[in-house]
């Protein structure tokens, strides 16, 4: 049994460590079920340090085979072992010291350390899971150059590590043998090796200083045919780091590896990434439009941490969002630059406004909940019990927004100069948050005389949602207008215990802000010297007042356009206003935000409705709004799907007082179903106007015909319209690729009639079977459908398909279960709770890291109605009292219910 008792660590306790390790030589002899790891490092006592300071060193699941110091073995009285730690005590000022031990890859289900997979070895550490491999100094502020030998028997023919390969033979005992050589020094977190049958792709290509690089794609053997669009993705990010933020690639090789047993998306390794497969693997007919763009954008998130993460680290694992939120705002600005390749500059624009849509959709689904919750922590966390517990959407996606906003401040030009400074100061180095800070700050106080941003760090040590509320005064016969903006962040999470002692302070904000004429024409707004449809209002106190001339009469405000800052907004628009900046507003996010407040209040009016047991109607005002989105014929196929599409049960949970999913399901598909109906000949149109025909291509404008032929489709369905069957089996008989196939597919599962999709969906499989990446697909339809219980998920997992110990399959069917199935997961009798408890213990036993992350499912359990809060509440009293829980799993469910 485990012995994890719960330590927490804190930002405030940092000591550098008393060691250099400049050189590490490690030496693997791989074998599944006992592989020996030499680990010959040159120690060096820093300058200051104390004389006897031990050196201590980091060790999980590992077999002690012997300690060496400079050639000769270490007696028993100059080291300790215990629990996780290795201390070696006397040491010279400089020594050369060498560990040798055992770990057990076959039998590593956690997938950190050293793993099989397939048959084949991977990796993972970050966070800790190098010292899985070797006891090491495993913090991200040691970094050292690595020389890495591998040996293995020829059933793994490829032997890959970091760098450079400077050696490779056959040895008398008929393995092989190759040493690969990082040229980079580098924390012990982005150690990689991968070893086994593997097939790969290649290019090469001139970098801009014109070196010659070779790029590479590795997958298991007979899926080379879908690398290629990982492999131009590849390409793309490198031009794009290149031309954008003047980064060029360091080395002269960069892999990337596929493999299906993979904790997260994947992990930036100096020289060798190492990919979930899901984020690699594509082509027309097992991979949807939203796969392509997932693989583009994490093949660009992992390459751009080479210099964001690895030229440039983490002090310690606080600063993670250092890395994870400027790499995240990197790779958003990627691809909206890809998706608005080639287009004129109004459909550049609507593109650059859908991927922001889709980024924000995402924030409010994932983090704003997060960030209401007992989880809720700062980008830079004051303390952590298991630090795999905090790669969390407040460290990446408010993470990048917090980035965005240092952009938004500094502009593109300032925003670049600040990054060069970055690298200027701190390149092959280890830092915080704040140095990142400073360096941005270099360039504005330039740009700003007299202003700093001293209020803005704040962002990185308050934790919440900030709310606006927005004042508008008109005084027409001055012909002014006069708008103020007040903040206001309520204490979450721990800070509510913390009670009176702890005062949050007001945040900066760059809040952006429009005007329109009551006939929807942008007015110009008189703001710092310049004149322009948008001004950029900073907010540093805790209220201020903004005012505009000559203004005629009361204007209605586009706020926060753009999403300038990851905040909430209140206004009482009231709805005709809302129509009339859904209609007209000439920034294209904030018109969207408008549509959707529009929506929210008619879910939430129904739900309302629905918990009263009254009679629900749809408002004719909104289905008149919706109406003229879809016919609108400015604008294109992608916007309009987004549009058009409802805000989701996540997103409107969060705005109701007592969370009801049941109700909140039930009122947004009578709406869906509602504006299907009403919409119909409408819905039928587009539909019929956004065939693609030809070749499948994953680009934007295609992409989003499907996105907005699918959104018309699904509506139909839902309605029950006659005739909307037959579109959806004629779709999914005819469709040349997977996006179609599956939405026509989860059409007919949710709404269909008769035998058909029972029988379709049996046909998919035993199409599919031999591929994982689909089969998981067919899980997740089934998991999230309407009609499924806590039974059929039961009895999913009886399928001999399924299998807990690969998480793409976990995820595909327990957690989108526990997490978008509002019906079968929230079911009154509990029942969907009780699913969840035993998951989480079963996972737990398998793979602690995974298994935290569904424990979280629970998290706002205080804010459901009472009569699931309490069964949620026993849920995980249940987990929290089983013995032998990971401290991953305990810190989870013991801040759930604290
Ligand atoms: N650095 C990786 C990425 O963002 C994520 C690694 C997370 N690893 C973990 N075991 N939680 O690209
Ligand atoms: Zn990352």
């Amino acid at each position: 049994m485990r012995t994890d008792t719960p330590v927490t660590v804190f930002r405030k306790d940092y000591q550098p460590y008393p060691y250099d390790i400049p050189e590490v030589a490690l030496a693997f002899d791989l074998a599944p079920d006992a592989t020996e790891v030499r680990c010959a490092m040159q120690v060096r006592r820093k300058p200051g340090a104390s004389a006897d300071a031990a050196l201590v060193l980091d060790g999980e699941d590992l077999e002690l085979v012997s300690v060496g110091v400079d050639g000769a073995a270490l007696p028993a009285d100059r080291y300790r072992l215990s629990d996780h730690r290795l201390e070696l005590y006397g040491l010279p000022a400089s020594a050369a010291v060498e560990i040798v031990s055992r770990c057990k890859p076959s039998a590593n289900s956690t997938l950190m350390g050293l793993y099989v997979s397939g048959g084949n070895f991977f990796t993972q550490c970050e966070a800790e899971g190098f010292r899985r491999i070797t006891w090491f100094a495993d913090r991200p502020d040691v970094m050292s150059r690595y020389r890495v030998t591998l040996r293995a028997l020829p059933d793994y023919p490829v032997l890959l590590s970091n760098g450079n390969l400077v050696a490779s033979r056959q040895l008398p005992d008929g393995r092989n043998e190759v040493e690969w050589e990082d040229p980079f020094p580098k924390p012990c977190y982005l150690f990689a090796l991968v070893a086994g049958k593997l097939t790969h792709r290649e290019t090469t290509v001139k970098t801009a200083s014109g070196r010659d690089v070779l790029l590479q794609v590795y997958s298991d053997p007979g899926s080379e045919t879908k690398t290629e669009w990982a492999l131009d993705s590849l390409v793309r990010a490198l031009r794009w780091d290149e031309s954008r933020f003047g980064l060029e690639l360091d080395l002269d090789r960069f892999m990337v590896v596929a493999v299906h047993d993979f904790n997260m998306g994947a992990m930036e390794n100096k020289g060798l990434n190492i990919f979930n497969a899901a984020y690699v693997l594509a082509d027309a007919d097992t991979a949807t439009d939203a796969n392509y763009e997932g693989i583009e954008s994490v093949i660009g998130h992992e390459y751009f941490h080479n210099w964001t993460g690895n030229r440039v680290t983490c002090r310690d694992w606080f600063q993670l969002s250092l890395k994870e939120g400027l790499t995240v705002f990197r790779d958003q600005e990627f691809s909206a630059d890809m998706m608005a390749d080639g287009m004129d500059a109004a459909e550049a624009a609507s593109a650059r406004a859908v991927k922001r849509i889709d980024d924000v959709v995402a924030l409010r689904a994932a983090q704003f909940p997060e960030d209401a919750g007992p989880m809720a922590h700062p980008i830079r966390p004051e303390s952590y019990q298991e630090i795999g517990n905090f790669y969390t959407a407040t460290v990446y996606e408010k993470g990048a927004e917090v980035i965005r906003m240092q952009h938004t401040l500094l502009g593109e030009e300032g925003f670049r100069a600040g990054m060069d400074e970055y690298f200027r100061r701190h390149d092959g180095q280890a830092v915080t948050c704040d140095d990142f800070v400073a360096a941005m700050e270099s360039v504005y106080v330039r740009q700003h005389p007299g202003r700093d941003l001293s209020v803005f760090r704040r962002w990185y040590r308050q934790a919440g949602t900030p709310r606006v509320s927005v004042k508008l005064d008109h005084d027409a016969a001055a012909r002014r207008c006069t708008v103020t903006l007040t903040q206001e962040c309520p204490l979450v999470g721990v800070e509510k215990k913390a009670g009176a002692d702890y005062v949050k302070a007001p945040y900066h904000i760059p809040f952006a802000i429009g005007l329109l004429d009551r006939e929807g024409r942008a007015l110009t707004l008189r703001h710092e010297g310049e004149a322009s449809e948008t001004a950029l209002l900073e907010l540093s106190t805790q209220s201020r007042q903004w005012v505009f001339e000559d203004i005629a009469d009361r204007p209605v405000p586009s706020l926060l356009r753009d999403f300038s800052a990851p905040v909430i907004v209140e206004y009482a628009w009231t709805d005709e206003e809302l129509a009339l900046l859904s209609a007209h507003d000439s920034n294209p996010f904030a018109r969207w935000e408008a549509g959707q407040e529009f929506a929210t209040r008619q879910i939430l009016a129904l739900a309302e409705a629905r918990q009263a047991g009254r009679t629900l109607h749809a408002d004719a005002a909104f289905i008149d709004t919706w109406r003229a989105l879809l016919t609108d014929p400015a604008i294109d196929a992608a916007y309009r799907a987004r549009a058009l599409a409802l805000p989701s049960e996540k997103t409107l949970a969060e705005r109701m007082r007592q969370v009801d999913p049941p109700a909140l399901a039930v009122a947004r598909d009578f709406l869906r179903a509602e504006l299907g109906r009403q919409l119909a000949a409408e819905f039928r149109q587009a539909f019929e106007a956004s065939q693609t025909p030809g070749e499948y291509s994953p680009a934007p404008v295609p992409a989003g015909k499907r996105a907005l032929k699918n959104l018309a489709l699904g509506h139909l369905m839902a309605a029950g319209e006659p005739d909307a069957q037959r579109l959806a089996e004629q779709l999914y008989g005819q469709a040349g690729n997977m996006t179609d196939s599956m939405a026509a597919l989860s059409a007919l599962i949710n709404f269909g009639q008769g035998e058909f999709p029972q029988q379709a969906l049996a046909a998919f499989y035993d199409k599919w079977r031999d591929n994982p990446l689909v089969v998981d697909k067919w899980f997740a339809l089934q998991a999230s459908a309407r009609s499924t219980t806590v039974q059929t998920a039961r009895e999913l997992m009886r399928h001999p398909a399924f299998t807990m110990r690969n998480p793409n399959r976990a995820r595909a069917l327990i957690f989108q279960f526990c997490l978008n199935n509002a019906r079968g997961m929230h079911h009154p009798d509990g029942s969907g709770y009780a699913f969840w408890a035993e998951q989480v213990l079963a996972l737990d036993a398998l793979n602690p890291e995974i298994a935290a992350r569904l424990a979280r499912a629970l998290d706002n359990w205080s804010r459901f109605v009472p009569a699931l809060r309490s069964p949620m509440q026993t849920a995980l009293q249940q987990v929290r009292a089983h013995e032998g829980l990971s401290r991953n799993v305990q810190e989870i469910v013991s801040k759930a219910l604290e």
